[in-house]
Formats: structure tokens, sequence, C-alpha cells
């Protein structure tokens, strides 16, 4: 393979420093722009090609030393070989470059994480040959892990003991470990690609986990509605207080990963929906739901994992809050009907890195709601969904919430009104 010294001059929407050889372009990992590093060409592609850095030669004054052992390796983080004010510059610039392609030029907001390490409350590592790990970014290489800085203390250690209850056990179709932590809990989710009665019929050191919430899952992934799951000590409720609210966890539902991240949006939601007639669709497990509904005219959540519906359920029940309208199903079905049903003013949009059906913005520019709230975890589908709204919608405001730090992905709001 050939070295070649590069001159770094953008960042790419996936965090990779760009340079040029010879006028084609090279995407280069873990360089940032204003960096001069010599590189080992890995992949070349009909129009670009794909770099490893050997050396740096000139490093950016904003280049910190990794603090994760598997940094070079691991396709989980690609920012932490820079501080967190040129993560916050660099994040805003992938941002306003995607999202001019919609039309908007304005100015971006972010909202940063209080951490920038051990602020996940979710992990979840693949399993190979009883073996825990992640895979090298854009590979099947396998690179097995012992902790992850993305989680805190606690929850590697419970890694540590998922790992060493794998090898007792020697299971035939384990494919993933997730740990989760709520308040106090951690709750460990073995997720098997399918039953298999011999193997699981005997659990060997179960000790080790007593201080878990244990689950078993059986199917493709966990959020689904296909996927079975167990509670080992089900007695484990997994509830939190938030300020005066009592919740609860689905471990199979989705949750926003980062807590403090989550509170900040959550709030900017609550604050724009006060007194509105409101739509929150993709509504998980509810709590979003729930807190727009103390300040909102009513509110509908949409979802469509059962489970997660159930939740939201129970979360309306225990705070006695009427105000609010749960639904199971899919958004695509379900809007349509909720518009013949009522005047709606504001919908909240969080689906998953899919992006919205195509009948969802359909419906949304047939109906004469004024506000949409856009959350999205991918601008790629963000960017897209915008631009089929942009006829009826002006794009009014654009805010990073920084939920995933050290890594090239971010949550993203956007604020449409509607045009006329
Ligand atoms: C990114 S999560 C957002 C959850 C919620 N807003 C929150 O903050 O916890 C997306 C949710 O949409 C659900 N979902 C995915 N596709 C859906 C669809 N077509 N209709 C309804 N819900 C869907 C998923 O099950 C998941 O709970």
């Amino acid at each position: 393979m050939s070295r070649e010294i590069v001159d770094i001059f953008d960042i790419s929407y996936e965090g990779a420093g760009v340079g040029k050889i010879d006028g084609q372009v090279v995407f280069v990992p873990k360089a940032l722009p204003g960096e001069q590093v010599e590189i080992e060409i890995v992949r070349r592609g009909s129009n670009f090609m794909i770099g490893e850095v050997c050396q740096v030669l000139k490093p950016s004054e904003y280049r910190v030393e990794p603090e994760c052992p598997y940094y070079d390796f691991c396709g989980g983080c690609c920012f932490q070989h820079c501080d967190e004010d040129a993560e916050e510059q660099l994040k805003i610039q992938i941002l306003k470059d995607e999202i001019k392609k919609a039309g908007y030029v304005g100015e971006v907001d972010f909202v940063d994480s209080d951490k920038r390490l051990g602020y996940r409350n979710k992990i979840k590592l693949d399993v190979q040959n009883d073996k825990l790990g992640f895979y090298r970014q854009k590979s099947r290489e396998f690179v097995e892990i012992d902790q992850c800085l993305l989680a805190d203390e606690e929850m590697n250690e419970a890694l540590a003991d998922a790992r060493e209850f794998l090898r007792n056990n020697k299971f035939r179709f384990a494919k993933s470990v997730y740990v989760k932590r709520v308040e106090d809990d951690i709750a460990i989710v073995f997720l098997f690609a399918k039953e298999d009665p011999q193997s699981q019929k005997n659990f060997k050191n179960i000790d080790i986990l007593q201080k878990y919430a244990v689950y078993f899952a059986f199917g493709e992934y966990l959020e689904s509605n296909d996927t079975k799951l167990m509670g080992i000590n089900a007695y484990r409720k997994l509830e939190y207080n938030y300020h005066d609210h009592k919740l609860q966890v689905n471990v199979a539902g989705f949750n926003q990963v980062n807590n403090y991240v989550a509170d900040r949006l959550y709030e900017y939601v609550v604050e724009l929906t006060q007194n509105k007639r409101v739509v929150n669709a993709y509504s998980g497990q509810g709590f979003l739901t729930y807190l727009i509904s103390n300040n909102a005219k009513f509110v509908y959540g949409i979802e469509y994992q059962l489970a997660a519906h159930k939740m939201a359920e129970k979360v309306k029940e225990w705070n006695e809050n009427y105000k609010i309208t749960n639904i199971c199903g899919k958004v695509e079905d379900v809007l349509p009907q909720v518009m013949l049903r009522d005047r709606i003013d504001t919908i909240v949009l969080d689906p998953t890195r899919d992006g919205c059906h195509k009948n969802v913005l359909d419906t949304i520019k047939k109906n004469d709601i004024r506000e949409i709230i856009y959350i999205s975890c991918n601008f790629a589908t963000l960017t897209r969904d915008l631009g089929v709204l942009g006829d009826n919608y002006e794009i009014v405001e654009v805010t990073v919430f920084n939920m995933f730090p050290c890594t090239a992905n971010m949550e993203t709001v956007a604020i449409l009104h509607r045009k006329g």
C-alpha cells in the first residue's frame, strides 16, 4: 500500500478529515482540518480514496490525546482526538453543509452535553465466539473490547460480568449484549438470534449477575415487535423519578442515551408546545408525550412498538393525565385518522434513522399544521424529508443537541413553520 502526504482542508459528514491527492478526494478518519498527515491508502473507490493516518506531521491546535485504548480500531468514536470546542465547531459545520441542501442557510445553535465520556445510559456490544466487541468502522472485522469509555464504570463492570457469563455458558446463538442504566439499577439483556433450549437450560454462574436486572431476548434486534423478551429476575421494575413524575423503562423500548441532553431536548420541545394541540409521532415509551401534555391543550402519542406503547399507557395512568391519547400503530397509517378527528397546531416528529414515511409527509402537507418540530438522529434523512416539506414549510430554527459526544452522530432539531 502506498504512503502519501496530505493536507486536510475539510471535514466529511462522517467526521473524517478531507484532503486531495492529484485532484482526487481522500477521506482520512481521525485527521482534523488544518493538519498535514502522512497516510496509507487503504481503499480506492472510483472517485474517492480512504486513508489511514500513519503520522501527524503538522497537528491541529485542537488535537488532544484520545483516552480510549481502542480508539484507533473501534468504529464507535471519531472525535476523541480533538477537544470539545473543536467538536462543537466541526459538528455545526457538518450540519450547516448538509442542511443547506434543504435550503436552510441560517445559524445553527448547539446544546452541549455535560460530559464527553461516561454519558451513555445504554451500550450494545456484539458477541462473537463468546467475546464482546464492536465492528471496525465500515468493516466486518471484529474488535474485542474490555470496556467502553462512553459508559460509566459500573456499566463496564456489568459488561465484564456479562462476558464471564457468556464464557461459562457457551450459548450457541448469542448475538448482542445490551447494558442499560436506569438510575441506580443496571439491566443486562442477552440477545439471541433464536431460541436454543439445550444451551439455555442450565445457566452456569447466574450468581455473578444477581445484582443486575437480567433479560434474555430472542430475535433480530431488541426494539422489535417480533422479539420475545424474558425477564430472569423480573421483580426489578427499572423505575425512575423525573422531578415529581413516576416513570418506568421497558428494556426492549427505545430511550434517549444521554440523560442530560435528553432533558434539555425535552425542555425545548415542551416550551414550544405550550397551549398547543399536539401530535407526538414516533413517541417511544411516552415520556415526552407526558411532559408535553402538562402544558399543551392535548397530545396524541403514536408509536408502533407494542411494549413501548404499553409503557406510555402506564405513564399516563400513574400520573393521571387524561389529556393524552396514545395510539399503537404506524404513524403513516394513524396520522391521517387523527387529522380527521382533531385540529392539530404542532406535530413533533422523532423517527428512527430511516426518517419519515412518504405518507406522513404527504399527510402533513395536506393538512393545516402550523408548526413541525422535527427531531432527527440522521441528518441525511432529515435533509431529504425537509426537502419534501420545502414547498409548504419554511425552516426557522436549527439546533444540534450533542447527544453523542466524541462520535459523528448528533441529534438535530429543525423547527418548521407553514408558509403563507
Ligand atoms: C428515535 S425513537 C423516538 C422515541 C421518543 N420520541 C423518545 O424520545 O423516547 C423512534 C421511535 O419510533 C418508533 N417507530 C419506528 N417506526 C415507526 C412507525 N412507522 N410508526 C410509529 N412508530 C415508529 C420506534 O419504535 C421508536 O420507539
